[in-house]
């Protein structure tokens, strides 16, 4: 149910329609799918919390503004969403819902609640429980997420997926487990098939990667972030699927606080026997203050593979021009001393691996720090740093 206003646009006089949700006492997904189809702004008061029973296939959606003031929450009944968010391909993954369309401005100062600790605890008995992300903008071009909190997700909280020209700007991000299991798989953003997307001014505290960077993710920017208890802003995993060339181009991650983390700034591909292919190709990392990571830097194109596989079968997925630049902190000691991971397939499959302005330490009862690298030709004034590697 929703009331509708009428606002005048100055130059042309054309009406504009402003519709004002309220919760319904029932599932609220139907009407706020219909509001952003037809009203130009949707606006869900401060007070108000909508509750979300029924997978939402938000479609043509244009030239609209949702201000989110209050709070979205879906109902934390597993088994119906077991058999009903919608469904990709892609890592089998599911969601709660999908926004598509071009134009949108999704604002407000309000809040995503995905219910996410039932959803923790379930999976903590049934590794196979199937759990939606809470928000995939799908098919969509030109849509800025601005001042969101998005809480508990029961999965991934953010899938881009074939979209294009997508911003999401302070987003506070929060996936906490309140029982003794852990809030599992909950990444920040996964981006797939989509270019142009920009991830800027946001706080994450979670239990899986950041960002992620999947198959052909062009033109990305990530900046000032502060990532804590996650799995690092990662590129990957590429080039696992036979079928597929895996393309990840022109990205940019720039000033991001890591802590408590297992990666900082990561690459990953696989090898081995019938694995796919694709490129990796200008990726920069730079001004990383990293804090108790395991793995601070981290080339891995032996993904998943044992040393002897990937020797016989190295990785189909090249990766070149890479700079890492002005990364500074402590890593955990989880790897003992090493505090950077250079690791290529053989066979050249990595080029262009810049490093510049390094300095990590892994705690003191570590000694000092051990910065490793296999097949592959460092430059970089840091490269000394990796005094194994082939430097030029
Ligand atoms: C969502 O709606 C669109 C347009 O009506 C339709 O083409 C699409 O199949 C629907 N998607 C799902 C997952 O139901
Ligand atoms: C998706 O699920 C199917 C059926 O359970 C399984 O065969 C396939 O390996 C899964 N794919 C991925 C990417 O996990
Ligand atoms: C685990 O979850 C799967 C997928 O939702 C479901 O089919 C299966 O029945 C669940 N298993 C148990 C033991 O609950
Ligand atoms: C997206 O925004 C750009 C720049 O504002 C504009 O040129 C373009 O027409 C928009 N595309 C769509 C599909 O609305
Ligand atoms: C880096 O990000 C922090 C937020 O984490 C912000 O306060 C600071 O201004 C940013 N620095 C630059 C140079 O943009
Ligand atoms: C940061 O992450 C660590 C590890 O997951 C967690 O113990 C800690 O509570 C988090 N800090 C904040 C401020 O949420
Ligand atoms: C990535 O894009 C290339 C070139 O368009 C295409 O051949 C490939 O199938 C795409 N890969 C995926 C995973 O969609
Ligand atoms: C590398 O990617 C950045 C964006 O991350 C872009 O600004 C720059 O033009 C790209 N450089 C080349 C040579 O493609
Ligand atoms: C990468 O950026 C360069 C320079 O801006 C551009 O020419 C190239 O098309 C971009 N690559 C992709 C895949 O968008
Ligand atoms: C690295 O970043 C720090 C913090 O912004 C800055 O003071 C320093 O000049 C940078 N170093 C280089 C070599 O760019
Ligand atoms: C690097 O060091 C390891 C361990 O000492 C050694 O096995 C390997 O041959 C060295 N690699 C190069 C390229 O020197």
């Amino acid at each position: 149910m929703h009331s509708l206003g009428i606002a005048v646009v100055a130059i042309f006089a054309l009406q504009e329609t402003a519709c004002t949700l309220t919760a319904s006492g029932g599932d609220d997904g139907p009407a706020f799918i219909t509001a952003a189809q037809t009203c130009d702004t949707v606006v869900v008061p401060a007070d108000t919390t909508l509750s979300i029973a029924s997978p939402m296939n938000m479609t043509d959606v244009v030239n609209t503004h949702i201000s989110l003031e209050g709070t979205i929450k879906f109902v934390d009944d597993i088994d119906f969403w077991a058999g009903t968010a919608f469904f990709f391909d892609f890592q089998n993954s599911t969601t709660f819902w999908i926004l598509s369309g071009e134009n949108i401005l999704f604002d407000g100062g309000g809040t995503i609640d995905g219910s996410g600790q039932a959803w923790y605890d379930a999976f903590a008995s049934n590794s196979s429980l199937v759990r939606p992300i809470i928000l995939t903008i799908y098919e969509a071009t030109n849509v800025t997420v601005q001042d969101i909190t998005e809480l508990n997700s029961p999965d991934w909280f953010n899938l881009v997926h074939t979209s294009q020209n997508i911003v999401y700007d302070g987003l506070t991000i929060e996936a906490v487990s309140t029982s003794s299991v852990e809030a599992k798989n909950t990444d920040g953003w996964d981006i797939y098939r989509s270019d142009s997307v920009s991830i800027l001014n946001s706080n994450i505290n979670n239990g899986d990667d950041c960002v992620s960077w999947k198959p052909n993710s062009t033109n990305m920017i990530v900046a000032n972030l502060v990532c804590n208890g996650s799995h690092g802003i990662s590129v990957g995993s590429l080039g696992q699927y036979p079928q597929f060339f895996d393309i990840v181009e022109n990205v940019t991650a720039t000033n991001v606080t890591m802590s408590n983390a297992q990666n900082g700034a990561r690459i990953k591909a696989w090898a081995g026997a019938g694995v796919g292919g694709g490129i990796v190709k200008n990726i920069t990392f730079e001004l990383f203050f990293e804090t108790n990571v395991d793995n601070p830097i981290i080339i891995d194109q032996c993904y998943m593979t044992d040393e002897d596989e990937c020797a016989a079968n190295p990785s189909n997925t090249f990766i070149q021009d890479v700079w890492f630049n002005n990364i500074t902190g402590t890593s955990s000691g989880a790897e003992d001393s090493t505090v950077a991971s250079l690791s290529c397939s053989p066979d050249s499959r990595c080029s262009d691996i810049n490093v510049n302005d390094i300095s990590l330490a892994p705690p003191s009862s570590e000694g000092d720090a051990t910065y490793t690298c296999q097949n592959d030709n460092v430059t970089g004034n840091a490269a000394s740093l990796f005094g194994n590697c082939t430097t030029t």
